[in-house]
């Protein structure tokens, strides 16, 4: 870290009199542009995180992404590193050794580590599905083999995560049939609705410490709290979770967006928090980016199409981080990858293209986003914005 001192005149012919006396330096406060985020972050008690892919952290070509990951950031997610498909690939064989990796990198940089993830439909193992497919894996060795899933990773990064998100995108979506919310996915359909909450019990019984969360995408705000409205469905399924018992801790909402959409405003993302923590939950935003659709204008440097875009999507990473300094149980927030040249959004949403989605470009030169985002963490205090409060997890 550097230092700013400035030596007044008066302070060196002091010090040339009275030789015995240290100098007492004056020292200049950064400037705001000067400062991380993490630091800025830090004021609030609040920490702010990102994913990383370990195939461009171990880049040596690309030095610049691990010196922005380790100063702006105070927190690290394995973007797929910690998925069931990277750490058991084949039954039995684990591979933990880019997860390890990332785990040694948050250690050196001071870093906490967010756990993502434990239980989801996505990105499992072929021998898994097709085991379960084929009828040579029944359904009490599936709930076993969960089980044994769980307890081993969380006992694996046992003391080493701040945060796990037990269980991912379990809820569906208005677009799915039926239109009402209700569990989906390769879980729910095998196991029933029990296995969430023996997921948050068995996680619990494997690391003490951990807070665990259950995250999901399309969140941020309520609708009209009908039952296409996934955001209540959510609500209402931790409030039985917690009323129940089950040792959940928070609620992550992903907060993916797109500038395209109508998207809310601070107030009514901050609803939506409150209403989580009124139930005695943390919170946490734990994917944000906001991406963009890639119009031929766009591809072709068109400023008339960029620049609201680039507005519309630093406005977007705002709104969100507001909600949660507004909220003192919302304890981290979290970019799903920090540059343009690396994020999930064109290899994902390609019909049309979507990108721009992150807070630095594709040379690394940051963004209206993250000017926003600078902005919000230190321009924001009492008596609106007040200091975290620890969440205590659940036994
Ligand atoms: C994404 C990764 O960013 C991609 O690299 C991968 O191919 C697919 O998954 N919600 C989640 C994340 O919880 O795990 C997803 O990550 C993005 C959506």
């Amino acid at each position: 870290m550097k230092r700013f001192l400035t030596v007044g005149a008066t302070t060196l012919m002091l010090a040339g009199t009275l030789n015995a006396v240290p100098v007492l330096a004056e020292e200049r406060r950064p400037t705001v542009a000067e400062q991380s985020l993490r630091a800025l972050a830090a004021r609030h008690g609040l920490t702010i995180g990102t994913a990383i892919d370990m195939d461009v952290l171990r880049d040596t070509a690309d030095p610049q992404y691990r010196a922005l990951a380790a100063s702006q950031f105070s927190s690290v997610t394995a973007e797929n590193a910690m998925k069931w498909e990277s750490l058991e690939p084949t039954r039995g064989t684990y591979n933990w050794a880019p997860a390890d990796q990332l785990i040694d990198f948050a250690r050196k940089n001071k870093q906490q580590v967010r756990g993502h993830v434990l239980v989801w439909q996505n990105q499992l193992p072929a021998w898994l599905t097709q085991g379960v497919e084929d009828g040579t894996i029944g359904k009490a060795q599936l709930r076993d083999i969960l089980r044994d899933h769980i307890t081993t990773v969380v006992k694996h990064f046992k003391g080493k995560i701040s945060q796990w998100d037990v269980v991912n995108e379990a809820a569906s979506d208005p677009w799915d049939t039926p239109s009402s919310i209700h569990l989906k996915g390769f879980w729910a359909q095998h196991l029933g609705p029990g296995y969430i909450a023996d997921a948050f019990r068995w996680a619990r019984a494997a690391d003490p410490n951990a807070l665990l969360f259950y995250n999901d995408y399309n969140i941020e705000a309520f609708g009209d709290r009908g039952p296409s409205d996934k955001t209540w469905y959510v609500y209402d399924m931790v409030r039985k979770l917690r009323s129940s018992g089950v040792p959940i801790d928070g609620v992550g909402s992903q907060g993916h967006l797109g500038t395209q959409y109508g998207n809310f405003d601070a107030f009514q993302a901050l609803e939506v928090l409150d209403a989580f923590s009124d139930l005695g939950l943390a919170t946490a935003f734990t994917e944000v980016d906001v991406r963009s659709q890639m119009t031929e204008g766009v591809r072709a440097g068109d400023s008339n199409e960029i620049n609201p875009r680039l507005q519309a999507s630093a406005s977007n990473y705002s709104v969100l981080l507001q909600a949660c300094l507004a909220n003192r149980h919302c304890l981290s927030y979290t970019v799903w990858g920090f540059t343009d040249r690396h994020s999930w959004v064109p290899g994902w949403f390609s019909d049309p293209p979507e990108g721009l989605a992150t807070l630095y470009d594709e040379s690394y030169r940051p963004k209206r986003a993250y000017n926003v985002v600078k902005a919000d963490l230190a321009f924001s205090g009492p008596p609106y914005v007040l200091p975290r409060i620890p969440q205590k997890p659940r036994r």
